[in-house]
């Protein structure tokens, strides 16, 4: 298993299925003498990381739509570049141990960067230029969030992969092998398009699940729609298409139609479908085929029979073990509803408490509110009333000052009258005393 431990974990990882995988493409690239490996839609990346390079003259290509795929995967075939990735990865753990950054909210933060930049790229806009950090947010998210929704932040995660694991050593154990890569951003059906026409190519693809079988459609950021699955398969079986080429998938409709094209279905494993163990009961098993233009040898195919029956027994437990849960859910709701029952008792005794609290604390503030009435009026009324007092002594004094003004007046004309009075009779003095003086003489 360590021979195929190169690349990311990644939702639809293929990881488990490459010792069945990898011999059938290196047999087919053998047998046919194929010169260019394409992955149409790397993912995690395990499938091109772990095929045999030189079977093809030309090498490989890794393809992903997804951009911080196709940024880390670049990184990976550069030794500096791994370096400076994993000095950013734990500088960043450390903000993280000593609480300066919230864990969550960085996941939150990266998932959304990692997802507009993705759409822009599926809307054919241009992606964000710093494309290190873009590779360094997918690395950060790949390895902290659930094992069955990218977008799930699991603190558990983190600590087991990134503080523990040491995943940036395994990282540069892989530089050698992703220098050979050549990387593309594209949709496959582009390459297919570009390179369908070649008889000596050999392309895997691992396109997501179809909509119909599919348990969340949550799960990667690039859902496929089934439209673009339709136009995978029109492509596959034309005229024109002349290369090699293996499919992953369950089983759909869609892919009927490869069928009545002429493709062969193998029966590959049984695979978890992702969002089914996470609770660490009995996970569902899905069969996992493979679709493909070229005839796979039966000793490279594992036992079919053996599959099926290992997957009719995953279904039985799965069966058997919905009847335990159900039994101990009913369990649950029971103790649940009794549990319910007494906090209605409690709620309606505590209804009934405020209810006359708030009985008595009306009948008293209708109380209060009567009192309030009543000296507001009393108020009033002084207010009234001593505004009439006011009124009538300030017209008395008014009336005073009038009265007096008249007696200053008439006080001040008879002074004037005495002051003449005395005034003349001065005069007189003075002429008498004049006169006689003259007469002396
Ligand atoms: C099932 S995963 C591939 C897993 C991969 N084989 C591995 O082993 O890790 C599907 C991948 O297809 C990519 N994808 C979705 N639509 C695509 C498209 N139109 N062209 C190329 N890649 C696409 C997604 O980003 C996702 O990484």
């Amino acid at each position: 298993m360590t021979k195929y431990s190169r690349g990311i974990p990644r939702i639809g990882g293929k990881k488990a299925l490459l010792p069945v995988l990898l011999p059938i493409l290196e047999y087919t690239a053998k047998q046919k003498k194929l010169n260019l490996f394409i992955d149409g839609c790397t993912g995690g990346m395990k499938v091109v990381a772990n095929i045999d390079v030189t079977l093809f003259s030309e090498g490989l290509i890794a393809n992903d739509l997804e951009p911080g795929i196709a940024n880390l995967a670049k990184v990976f075939g550069d030794s500096t570049q791994v370096k400076r990735l994993y000095v950013k990865i734990e500088n960043l753990l450390k903000d993280i141990d000593s609480n300066k950054v919230n864990a969550l909210d960085f996941f939150n933060e990266a998932n959304k960067f990692i997802k507009k930049d993705a759409k822009k790229r599926k809307d054919n806009l241009p992606t964000s230029p710093d494309k290190f950090l873009s590779a360094f947010l997918t690395f950060f998210i790949t390895y902290s969030h659930t094992y069955s929704n990218a977008n799930c932040f699991y603190q558990h995660a983190l600590k087991k992969n990134l503080f523990d694991y040491k995943a940036h050593e395994k990282c540069l154990s892989y530089v050698d092998t992703f220098r050979k890569i050549t990387v593309r951003n594209e949709s496959f059906l582009d390459l297919i398009d570009e390179y369908g026409c070649r008889e000596d190519i050999l392309f895997y693809i691992d396109p997501p699940y179809v909509l119909e079988a599919m348990t969340s459609g949550e799960q990667y950021l690039f859902g496929l729609e089934d439209k673009l699955q339709q136009e995978m398969v029109d492509k596959l079986t034309s005229q024109n298409f002349k290369a090699r080429v293996f499919i992953s998938g369950w089983e759909n409709k869609i892919y009927k139609k490869l069928e009545r094209g002429g493709f062969n279905k193998y029966y590959v494993a049984n695979t978890h479908v992702a969002t089914a163990n996470s609770s660490g009961k009995i996970g569902r098993k899905e069969a996992e085929m493979l679709w493909s233009n070229v005839m796979v040898p039966t000793r490279l195919l594992p036992d079919a029979s053996e599959l099926r029956a290992a997957l009719a027994k995953n279904e039985e437990d799965i069966r058997n073990q919905n009847e335990v849960d159900l039994a101990s859910y009913e369990d649950e709701i029971l103790r649940a509803n009794t549990a319910k029952a007494r906090a209605g008792e409690r709620l309606a005794k505590a209804e009934a408490r405020i209810a006359t609290k708030f009985a008595n604390q009306s009948v008293a503030s209708s109380e209060l509110l009567k009192e309030t009435l009543i000296a507001m009026n009393s108020k009033a009324v002084l207010e009234k009333e001593v505004g009439i007092a006011i009124k009538q002594e300030v017209g008395a004094a008014i009336l005073d000052i009038v009265k007096y003004n008249q007696a200053i007046a008439k006080l001040e004309l008879e002074k004037e009258k005495k002051l003449k009075i005395s005034n003349s009779d001065a005069n007189l003095m003075k002429l008498r005393q004049e006169n006689r003086l003259k007469g002396k003489k």
